[in-house]
């Protein structure tokens, strides 16, 4: 059977969706009972990180660790990744001593040559264009305080940006209504997303996408790689931040949630994010749990020998 590869939550079935999020409630339980499977026993994951991160590094080496196996960081300044190795040859040579990849990139075409050239498994730890480990947490949080997504109402306020763009996959294969709003010039390309029946909505303003919604999500007015643009987007953002005022439109047991690092005073006031409607830790530490439920689904069980 070919190798799988997660770069985007569409290289998952809906129904291999619905059982990874279960297992990870169910290895989030077993978990708090001290109970620690050993199901990537000597398994090792290879990370390669271009970008700065806190949970994603964290929550795959402590996936990896809890597990029974490893994982190994890789920054290209610190690889032969950064001194011109191809990311084809880097693909190959990783794949004969590892048993899964993850990257975090800056160009999304970079996995995906990363994954055309690999033998074992690649996952997207986030590019430019999505960040499909991370809707994995943002749907089992929503779950495990709400129950089945399915025919809710999501609000995305903020940056048409990988985030976003990975939650109007996430509307098509979690079957919620997706209502966003962006400022002009900053709206994601929706098209680019769509595989099919959708229900997506741009709103003029992000009082009509929050109104009734059942969720409310955002992220940093300014991603990794943006910094030049900094001064520019806080001018161009400033009426899209996510208050009470705004959070009051939506129905009155609405989640907020955010990937994070959050901003308090640009993207989140602090009256929202931390708030008992936010489930921002919750969110996070399922980070953990979902992608540890990914691995052991993408990693072929080893024969005993
Ligand atoms: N949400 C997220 O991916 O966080 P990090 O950048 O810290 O990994
Ligand atoms: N949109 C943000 C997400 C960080 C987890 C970025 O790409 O920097």
């Amino acid at each position: 059977m070919s190798v799988r590869h997660f770069l985007s939550l569409f290289d998952l079935t809906r129904e291999e969706l619905l059982a990874i999020l279960g297992r990870a409630t169910e290895l989030k339980r077993q978990r708090a009972e001290g109970v620690r499977s050993p199901v990537l026993e000597h398994r090792v994951l290879a990370m390669i990180f271009e970008k700065s991160s806190t949970r994603t590094r964290v929550s795959f080496e402590v996936a990896m660790r809890e597990a029974g196996g490893g994982a190994i960081f890789l920054s290209p300044s610190d690889s032969q990744l950064g001194r011109g190795e191809p990311i084809q040859d880097t693909a190959r040579v990783l794949s004969q001593m590892c048993d899964a990849i993850t990257a975090r990139t800056f160009s999304h075409q970079t996995v995906e040559e990363l994954a055309a050239a690999a033998t074992v498994p690649v996952i997207n730890a986030l590019t430019d264009r999505l960040h499909p480990c991370q809707l994995l947490a943002d749907m089992q949080t929503f779950r495990e305080h709400r129950g089945d997504i399915k025919g809710r109402r999501v609000a995305w306020v903020g940056d048409g940006n990988n985030m976003c763009n990975t939650y109007i996959e996430a509307a098509q294969l979690f079957g919620f209504q997706l209502a966003i709003a962006c400022p002009l010039g900053y709206l994601p390309r929706v098209e680019e997303y769509v595989r099919g029946p959708a229900d997506i909505e741009i709103c003029a303003t992000p009082q009509a996408a929050v109104a009734g919604a059942d969720l409310v999500a955002t992220d940093v007015w300014v991603s990794m790689g943006q910094e030049a643009e900094a001064a520019q987007r806080r001018r161009d953002f400033e009426t899209f931040q996510v208050d009470a005022a705004l959070m009051a439109g939506a129905r009155s047991d609405a989640l907020f949630l955010h990937c994070l690092p959050a901003h308090r005073g640009e993207e989140v006031a602090a009256e929202v994010i931390d708030h008992p409607h936010s489930v921002v830790w919750d969110e996070a530490g399922n980070r953990l749990h979902a992608q540890k439920a990914l691995l052991e689904f993408l990693l072929p069980q080893k024969k005993r020998g």
